[in-house]
């Protein structure tokens, strides 16, 4: 029955009716926190592009954990900023590498936490790719252009590189078990090579971490939303891109391959990463898969929101909220996000 009969308007008169009919709820719970753990003590170095998220050195970032845990974010997802990179990514992998340090402390200061760990070599790789780089001689190269009848005057078709996958798999395997040993919760993969989640889960089957959980950043996309974060994890790609790894924007069909790939391979958590801008992913990966679901509401969303803020142009803790509670709408259990700290203290 149509209006008059019909008047959507009686449910919304007051804030006590709105909140009986709301359908989404944002929980302190269900936010994970990122750090970027740095070397020294006493260190908090505020991000330029991001302003309210820092580099924090392991006993700041113990502090910081505390302050979470008290308000109710029981989660949080380490980043590290290594002392030296190489171009076997070490530090990702060391028993004394900064994230196994802070996960160590962390742990053993703060009982319940929930402490995920980023599994990824672009921060520790002198070359910020994701995995193992080969490169390929120039004449090389230009030979197999040349054999692909490519004009000579043509720009290169063919990289004079390539992150080699199957050698990048024992990296974030040794990585993976290092992180269970020092502590980690939850491994968390962000790299996008194919099969790492297997491989990853075998290793650490293999080192008796069979109910370490994996949460697998199965849809990646290569995305100008991790802009800011490059720059607080210092991760940028010192050439090239990460297109020949990371998804094309431009595919959901896709997405659903990477995610269901990843199920099979044993992932317990999957996610989507960028959150806005692909909430028909999340609402996609929702319908399909009953597995939790995580979305990453990544620095550069956070950025736009703080640069449009400061300008007065928006309100920022509404449009804060409005982004997370967007991002549950879609159908995320869980959300990684900057602002979890201050979106759980103005949910209390
Ligand atoms: C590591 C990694 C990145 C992010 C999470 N893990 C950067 C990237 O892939 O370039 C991005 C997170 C953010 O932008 O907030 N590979």
């Amino acid at each position: 029955m149509a209006f008059p009969a019909n008047r959507l308007r009686r449910l919304r008169r007051t804030e006590t009716l709105r909140t009986l009919v709301r359908e989404t709820r944002l929980t302190p719970e269900s936010l994970v926190y990122p750090l970027f753990i740095c070397p020294g003590t006493g260190i908090r170095k505020e991000v330029r592009s991001m302003p309210g998220v820092f580099n924090l050195s392991v006993d700041e970032a113990v502090h910081e954990v505390r302050e979470a845990c008290a308000l109710g974010v029981l989660s949080i997802i380490l980043f590290g900023l290594p002392e030296k990179k190489d171009e076997v990514a070490t530090g990702a992998w060391a028993e004394d590498g900064i994230v196994q340090r802070a996960a160590r402390a962390i742990k053993s200061a703060v009982r319940d936490v929930v402490v995920m760990g980023d599994v990824c070599l672009c921060e520790y790789m002198s070359h910020g790719h994701c995995g193992i780089v080969k490169e390929r001689t120039k004449d090389n190269a230009k030979a197999e252009r040349q054999s692909l009848g490519a004009a000579a005057a043509a720009p290169p078709a063919i990289a004079e590189y390539e992150i080699l996958n199957d050698a990048s798999l024992e990296l974030l395997a040794r990585t993976s078990v290092s992180l269970a040993r020092s502590g980690v919760d939850i491994i968390a993969p962000s790299d996008m090579m194919d099969g790492r989640v297997g491989a990853i889960r075998t290793a650490l089957d293999g080192a008796g971490f069979e109910n370490t959980p994996i949460l697998s950043y199965a849809a990646k996309f290569s995305s100008g939303f991790y802009g800011p974060f490059r720059e607080a994890a210092d991760s940028a790609p010192q050439f090239g891109d990460r297109r020949s790894y990371q998804m094309d924007p431009a595919n959901i069909r896709e997405a659903m391959r990477e995610i269901e790939l990843d199920i099979e391979e044993g992932a317990d958590i999957i996610m989507v990463k960028p959150a806005m801008p692909y909430l028909d992913v999340i609402a996609a990966a929702r319908h399909r898969f009953d597995l939790p679901l995580a979305a990453y509401q990544v620095s550069g969303e956070y950025a736009m929101i703080e640069a449009a803020a400061r300008n007065q142009w928006i309100d920022r803790e509404r449009v804060m909220m409005e982004s997370l509670l967007s991002i549950r709408r879609a159908g995320a259990s869980m959300i990684l996000t900057y602002y979890a700290k201050e979106a759980a203290r103005l949910l209390a």
